[in-house]
């Protein structure tokens, strides 16, 4: 690491400190103008029949680093993901729409390792962008890229997996944590994972009335424009708001990492592995 890069990294980690003691007061305004910012924590818990330990998953989608001003959100995604303490982090795609995104990238993977093991998937924006260099930045700072196969977490228990739903299933047993960007793909996991882990919608970014599970008026346009889903075979369908926008204008939708905790549940007659 050379002189300018030790500073630069050195001048980052008091900002970072410095925004973990403000964070301590923050509040959450209706109102998100720009980018950086508090991020909010959002807790869901899913119960696993058959599981037989507790598994936290810090869901972070849509970061959408691309200029100078994203740092900001890179500081507050490491922020809410250490007060999350996870065992497994993941990036859920939209994660650089341009080159001075992928040095916040790095920056980023490299302090969540510090956390949690970390794996990555892409997303629309990224492959508009370039997937291989996303890809590239992900590994250079240590972190797993979740296309190449599925992860073994929670001591081979579960499996966090993404892409072709028919690829992977036939080939491994335990409990599935899928992970999609487009929630749109989530219903080819329905029956076979445990929870459906998607972004993409950003919570629809204006929210003008939670109705039906849903926030509208972006349920008017996306289906899947809501928090939570109980899919008709079984699975759960979680949704991230994003952490981050392309435009930076939010109302009464808050930019969060979703913390998603796996617990055990009790088997039901004829349930097995
Ligand atoms: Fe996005």
């Amino acid at each position: 690491m050379c002189c300018g890069e030790t500073w630069r990294m050195e001048f980052f980690n008091r900002w970072l400190e410095q925004g973990s003691r403000q964070g301590a007061a923050r509040r959450l305004a209706p109102w998100v103008l720009g980018v950086g910012g508090a991020l909010a924590l959002r807790w869901e818990t899913v119960t696993v029949a058959g599981l037989t330990r507790r598994l936290r998953v810090a869901w972070v989608s849509d970061v959408h680093l691309w200029r100078r001003g994203t740092i900001r959100t890179v500081r507050a995604v490491i922020l809410a993901v250490r007060e999350a303490r996870p065992d497994v982090v993941v990036l859920g795609g939209d994660l650089v729409d341009a080159k001075m995104g992928l040095r916040q990238l790095e920056l980023l993977v490299r302090a969540l390792i510090r956390v949690a093991p970390l794996w990555a998937l892409p997303g629309n924006h990224d492959e508009s962008f370039g997937v291989g260099r996303v890809e590239a930045a992900v590994r250079r700072a240590g972190g797993s890229w979740l296309p190449d196969g599925p992860a073994h977490v929670a001591g081979g228990e579960v499996r966090l997996m993404t892409g072709d739903a028919q690829r992977w299933m036939s080939r491994v047993g335990g409990f599935i944590v899928a992970c999609v960007h487009n929630p749109a793909t989530a219903r080819a996991w329905d029956g076979a994972a445990s929870v459906v882990l998607a972004g993409h919608l950003h919570g629809g970014q204006i929210v003008l009335m939670e109705s039906g599970g849903r926030a509208w008026p972006c349920a008017l346009v996306y289906r899947w424009c809501g928090p939570r889903f109980e899919l008709p075979l079984g699975t759960t369908l979680l949704v991230g708001r994003g952490a981050g926008d392309q435009l930076p204008v939010r109302w009464c939708c808050p930019r969060e990492v979703l913390c998603v905790d796996l617990v055990p549940g009790k088997m039901g007659c004829g349930e097995t592995l």
